[in-house]
């Protein structure tokens, strides 16, 4: 028996490439769950995205984003839980940690452009834990691509199975409406930013008359032929394949018209799924388990110089959690208890007493958390998270204030257990090399170092383009690795040895020069 404040919550988050309309859909979402009255409370989580100058921008939205880092609504007897993913691709990695904390995504794609580079990044994130997906064709309303050839897209490309459980009737200014397959129900389209209820036509099937009355007889003959070559391309839903991860049910709609949202939170609501377990390195976690476990996905700074602590997110895995009760942080190994923490609804924060699996709480922390990190009621348990990826850019720490030089260390040392960037130490000397995948983390960074900590530093850029994570089954050939290639040998925040490349030559060649060694391109290996 699954006790039912775990069966009633859905977790998930909502993703696209940059633009498709991750903040409006969110937003409506809230409207539609009533967690707001109007729109234009979600703040938009992005900054322009060719600039790089406007990182102050960015922190400050940052700062905004605490509040709106989990969405929490109620919706039909559901407690709906919306994690926020940053939009900017230079945070692509904050987003790929807070897939880990989610039991399942709602993908946007844009009907105009198609399938985009985050799209196809996020796709493989979500596939590594075989996270169930649910795909919304956004923007019907603009003249966008064929929908068949739009679904052989997102097969192709994204590398999964569709289902379209919904059929847009034209497009652009043509746009009709969609006809919803599932319910059998004709979904008007009315351009209207303002209305949330969209008219509603239902038929017994495809020969209704009913239709024609709203149709024209081409835009009906058109419907009745795409719909036999749907039923007999896609078939009906398997929910089975749709939980494993394998198939992706697909709606169509316009998300800044209000239109299709309706049918898409409805049919979320009744099939994705609930916490159910979670892998650690020790065994399985089920989410209706007595005791109390969970993991930290996100490190949030305080943005009050005053203050230094942070909030870390908790997504809790399975039990209760309590409030001023004490857990146990396997990897300090030492008890703590929390009298503050956050839960967050809708766009405010407040005190919560206890939380469930699937829920998040946030917790003021004063630099006990890292990342990835476990806590208990005492067992020793690691969850499995994202690994981290390979940077693609490496710039070395220069300080330019002497006196300052503690606080430049353990500033870096926090700024990277938030997850900012990546930190790799060279010997000897121990150089401070930065990794990220975008420059606009180097500004925030020499910021933040600044004003948080006091500290003065610059980046020194390198030549270095990949980090690959390095493995033997001799400790042997590790040692031999890092004496003959010392030049590309770092480690990580963890200690482990990691192999710097310039190019992917300079990464064959050390590979044909160490046959016997491992190279991984993450950080998680088995
Ligand atoms: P993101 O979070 O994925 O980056 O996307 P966001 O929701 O910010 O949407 C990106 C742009 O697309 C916004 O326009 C938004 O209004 C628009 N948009 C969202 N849904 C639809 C839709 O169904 N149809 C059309 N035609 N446009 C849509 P913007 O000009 O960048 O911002 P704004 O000035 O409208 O706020």
């Amino acid at each position: 028996m699954v006790h039912p404040e775990i069966e009633k919550r859905k977790t998930f988050a909502i993703i696209s490439h940059p633009d498709a309309g991750k903040t409006t859909l969110t937003e409506k979402f809230l409207l539609f769950g009533g967690a707001i009255n109007t729109a234009g409370t979600v703040k938009r989580n992005k900054a322009n995205q060719s600039s790089t100058s406007d990182f102050m921008e960015i922190e400050k939205q940052r700062g905004i984003s605490v509040a709106t880092s989990v969405m929490g609504f109620e919706y039909n007897g559901k407690r709906i839980n919306i994690l926020d993913t940053p939009g900017h691709k230079d945070f692509a990695e904050d987003t790929y940690r807070t897939l880990s904390a989610v039991d399942s995504v709602i993908l946007v794609v844009d009907s105009v452009k198609g399938v985009e580079e985050q799209t196809q990044k996020l796709m493989d994130v979500c596939r590594m834990r075989n996270t169930p997906v649910i795909i919304f064709v956004n923007k019907l309303d603009r003249e966008g691509k064929d929908t068949f050839d739009l679904l052989d897209e997102l097969e192709n490309n994204l590398n999964i199975s569709v289902c379209p459980l919904s059929w847009p009737i034209g497009q652009g200014h043509n746009f009709k409406g969609v006809y919803n397959i599932f319910d059998k129900q004709l979904n008007l389209f009315k351009p209207d930013k303002s209305k949330i209820t969209e008219p509603v036509i239902q038929v017994n099937d495809l020969e209704d008359p009913l239709l024609s009355k709203f149709l024209q007889p081409k835009e009906l003959k058109t419907l009745q032929d795409d719909l036999e070559l749907v039923d007999g391309v896609y078939g009906k839903l398997d929910n089975d394949l749709y939980l494993e991860g394998l198939l992706a049910p697909v709606f169509f709609g316009s998300a800044i018209n209000n239109f299709g949202i309706r049918e898409l939170l409805d049919t979320f609501v009744s099939i994705a799924p609930s916490p159910k377990s979670r892998e650690a390195n020790e065994r399985m976690v089920m989410a209706n388990e007595k005791n109390f476990t969970g993991f930290v996905f996100k490190i949030h700074a305080n943005l009050d110089p005053n203050h230094r602590d942070r909030i870390a997110f908790l997504r809790i895995c399975s039990g209760k959690f309590e409030r001023n009760k004490f857990y146990y942080h396997t990897r300090l190994n030492k008890k703590l208890k929390f009298s503050n923490p956050v839960d967050f609804m809708a766009n405010e924060k407040s005190l919560v007493e206890e939380a469930w699996p699937g829920d998040v709480v946030g917790l003021y922390d004063s630099g006990n958390f890292k990342i990835g990190d476990t806590l208990t009621e005492g067992e020793e348990l690691q969850f499995k998270g994202i690994p981290s990826f390979s940077p693609e850019i490496f710039k070395e720490v220069e300080n330019r204030d002497p006196l300052k030089s503690k606080q430049l260390e353990k500033g870096l040392q926090q700024l990277t257990e938030e997850g900012v960037a990546q930190l790799f130490v060279q010997q000897p000397g121990n150089r401070k090399i930065i990794g990220t995948v975008g420059e606009l983390q180097y500004e925030v960074i020499v910021f933040r170092l600044q004003h948080e900590y006091g500290a003065k530093c610059a980046f020194r850029p390198l030549t270095f383009r990949k980090s690959s994570w390095l493995t033997s089954k001799d400790k042997k050939n590790i040692n031999e690795i890092i004496q003959r290639r010392h030049h590309h040998i770092a480690t990580d925040k963890d200690g482990n040895p990691v192999f710097l490349a310039d190019n992917d030559w300079t990464l064959n060649l050390a590979k044909r020069d160490f046959p016997n060694v491992e190279f991984h391109s993450t950080s998680e290996f088995n």
